[in-house]
């Protein structure tokens, strides 16, 4: 099998990676934590989400985070949107790509967005519509892919519906989420096989938490199958509020260092992508969620 040359990193800390702290982490520390993640050569950074402040009181400050980003070209900066309203704030703060997010299971999408599957394509069609209209770019989210934390097990075809809904409206990349991260390799091929029946590969990106420690076998997974867009977060931050359970991305340093070793090109420099964890870790004040960072940091 064929594993793709260059893999594009999604950085998703400064969204999913804090969205679930409980104690709010200022607009000045997101920033300086999103600009050492650019520094290290990382060229999508997820920078907040525009959602109701009452369901995430983490991310209530996404537009001063945006409005003091640095923009630089060929950096771009994401943010989540829910609704027609999100997309507004979006608009006004001058943001040029937003992502929409969906999921494969009922439960979860009632206590993520409050609304079933079928009515959540209903609003997403009009905001990816609108947002198209204006130039904005939208990425689309397919959570619970491999397990929902209120249904168990979720079928392969409902992924694949969801997602093939999501790339028709107009999404330019669909991710895949493994938001509490119980799959295994095979059914992550089996699920993988199921969606690219209706979505290629190149349109596809891989969101795995490492919950069960399958996040980075996964993965590899995913490469033999060619997907070749990685979404993690630095340090291992991350977790859902509405997915018990969801603790952790898949590390930033812990997919870089695999890449590297298998000679696939991702534009980072590790080294200063573990600083910026490191940066992050200590105002935190936690240990660090990436093995390579530890495994870095205790070898010097
Ligand atoms: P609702 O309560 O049904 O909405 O929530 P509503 O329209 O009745 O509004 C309720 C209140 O929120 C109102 O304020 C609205 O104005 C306000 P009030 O009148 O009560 O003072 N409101 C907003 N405020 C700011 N921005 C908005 C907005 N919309 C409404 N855009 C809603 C529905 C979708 C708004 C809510 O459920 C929500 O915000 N959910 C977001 C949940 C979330 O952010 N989850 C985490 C991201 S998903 C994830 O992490 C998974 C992912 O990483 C992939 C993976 O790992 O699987 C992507
Ligand atoms: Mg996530």
């Amino acid at each position: 099998m064929k594993l793709p040359d260059k893999v594009k990193i999604v950085e998703v800390a400064p969204r999913d990676g804090l969205q679930n702290e409980p104690r709010q982490v200022p607009a000045e520390i997101k920033v300086a934590l999103i600009e050492r993640l650019a520094a290290s050569g990382l060229r999508v950074i997820e920078a907040g989400s525009f959602v109701a402040p009452k369901w995430v009181p983490q991310m209530a400050a996404s537009a001063e985070v945006f409005a003091a980003l640095k923009k630089r070209n060929g950096i771009s900066y994401p943010m989540l949107v829910p609704n027609q309203r999100g997309l507004e704030s979006a608009l006004a703060a001058g943001v040029e790509e937003i992502a929409v997010f969906a999921a494969a299971s009922e439960s979860f999408t009632r206590k993520n967005i409050n609304c079933s599957i079928s009515e959540s394509l209903e609003r997403y069609r009009e905001v990816i519509g609108a947002a198209l209209t204006h130039g904005v770019r939208v990425r689309g989210y397919v959570s619970c892919v491999l397990g929902c934390p209120y249904e168990g097990e979720i079928d392969p075809a409902a992924v694949a519906y969801v997602a093939a809904r999501l790339f028709e409206m107009g999404c330019y990349e669909i991710s895949l989420g493994d938001t509490i991260g119980t799959g295994t390799p095979l059914r992550t091929q089996r699920m993988l096989s199921r969606v690219m029946e209706g979505v290629a590969a190149e349109h596809l990106a891989a969101h795995f938490h490492d919950t069960y420690g399958q996040a980075l076998a996964n993965l590899l997974a995913a490469l033999q199958l060619g997907i070749a867009t990685i979404d993690s977060s630095v340090a291992g931050l991350g977790g859902c509020p509405y997915a018990k359970g969801a603790s952790g991305n898949v590390a930033s340093e812990d997919v870089v260092y695999m890449l590297d070793g298998m000679g696939i090109e991702s534009g980072v420099d590790l080294q200063l992508l573990v600083a910026a964890g490191s940066y992050i870790c200590n105002f935190l004040g936690r240990p660090n969620g990436s093995r390579v960072a530890r495994a870095m940091q205790a070898a010097r």
